[in-house]
């Protein structure tokens, strides 16, 4: 294991910002991992975990501790009846990888998560969700390094508490698990409607009427092609806010005043308000704000286009939230994390 030193935080995130990390190394079995960390906590290191980088913002100031990547692979079959099929895969993989060989094994329920950036140790965490797929669906469990107990623990789906775009990974527990591999249970069912408006709009415009895992997978990624800018080339991290969800009570007043918003029940009274809908409305879709452009395609995605730093997209994010607050009464939230 080579340990790094000052390694540049802009290199390895995809808003392509942030200053160093004091130091930077690769875990490629929980062995490693318990030994660095082990070791980083003895000196009093400050710790942060990347996989992807897709969805974590640096700071100009860097990281002043060890960040650590994780490489863990695998990927194994370790069960398998009539109607499931259930995966152990590490947490180092890349995230689309393994969705690909599970449509390629013709195993339904993550193939409208395709095209994802990011690892599979990343997945759990902030419960990525995309067209009508959410990834706490599938997982059954996964094992983590405690840094509390400092042991391998496996924990139940149950135990992760999952919701939209949360876990205890980023709230109740932030930095106490560390994520070594995610076990999913899939089904060998074919996929089946009801599908997510947009897939089905694009079914519909395809005259397509036979689904299968292979199809909706094309199908994502045609979308998300033509929607959502490619992080490996234009700087970014998907949605930048979460969609906003607000009580029952706060949508009548919102309705009679904007009679075409968008809403989603959510099953448990609050309901969901798509914050792209919401930036638009307020006329920043396709602005630039000190170097960060609002997409024109997606307002919910922020683009580095010519930021100087941090501040610059602090300051563009600030401006958003507080015009969105001033219009709606409706407070929205970044969504990806931050590094330190
Ligand atoms: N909308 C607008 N204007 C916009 C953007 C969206 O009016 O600029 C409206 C759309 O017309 C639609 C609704 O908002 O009625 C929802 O839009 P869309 O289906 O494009 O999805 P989204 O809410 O913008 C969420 C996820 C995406 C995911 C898509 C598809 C969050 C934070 N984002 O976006 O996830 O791909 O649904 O399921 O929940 C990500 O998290 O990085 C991400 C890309």
């Amino acid at each position: 294991m080579d340990i790094h030193t000052n390694i540049p935080l802009k290199n390895f995130t995809t808003m392509k910002l942030g200053g160093p990390a004091r130091f930077m190394v690769d875990v490629r079995t929980t062995d490693e991992l318990m030994t660095v960390y082990r070791n980083a906590r003895s000196k009093n290191l400050p710790i942060f975990i990347l996989g992807g980088g897709s969805n974590v913002i640096a700071k100009d100031e860097g990281f002043p501790g060890l960040v650590i990547r994780i490489r863990i692979p695998g990927f194994e079959t370790i069960n398998d009846d009539v109607s499931t099929t259930t995966i152990k895969v590490g947490a180092g993989e890349s995230w689309d990888q393994t969705v690909k060989r599970t449509v390629d094994m013709r195993l339904t329920g993550m193939e409208a998560l395709s095209m994802i950036p990011g690892t599979v140790g990343g997945a759990p965490v902030q419960n990525i969700g995309a067209y009508g797929q959410e990834v706490s669906e599938t997982i059954a469990s996964l094992e983590a390094y405690d840094s509390k107990t400092d042991a391998i623990v496996t924990l139940t789906n149950e135990q992760c508490k999952f919701s939209y775009r949360n876990s205890i990974f980023r709230s109740t527990e932030t930095g106490r698990y560390i994520i070594t591999s995610v076990t999913f249970k899939l089904y060998k069912s074919a996929p089946q409607p009801p599908f997510y408006d947009a897939l089905q709009a694009y079914f519909d415009q395809h005259g397509i009427t036979m689904f299968t895992q292979q199809i909706i997978r094309d199908a994502v990624i045609a979308i998300r092609s033509e929607k959502l800018p490619d992080p490996s080339t234009t700087p970014n991290t998907g949605s930048f806010f979460k969609n906003a969800i607000i009580e029952d009570w706060q949508l009548a007043e919102l309705t009679t005043k904007y009679p075409d918003i968008k809403t989603y029940e959510m099953g448990d009274g609050r309901i969901k308000v798509p914050t792209g809908w919401l930036i638009e409305k307020v006329g920043l879709k396709g602005q630039l704000l000190h170097g960060i452009r609002v997409h024109d395609k997606n307002a919910l995605v922020l683009i580095n286009e010519s930021a100087s730093g941090y501040a610059d997209l602090a300051a563009a994010r600030d401006e958003i939230i507080g015009k969105v607050r001033d219009t709606f009464r409706i407070q929205i939230e970044q969504e990806p994390l931050e590094i330190g």
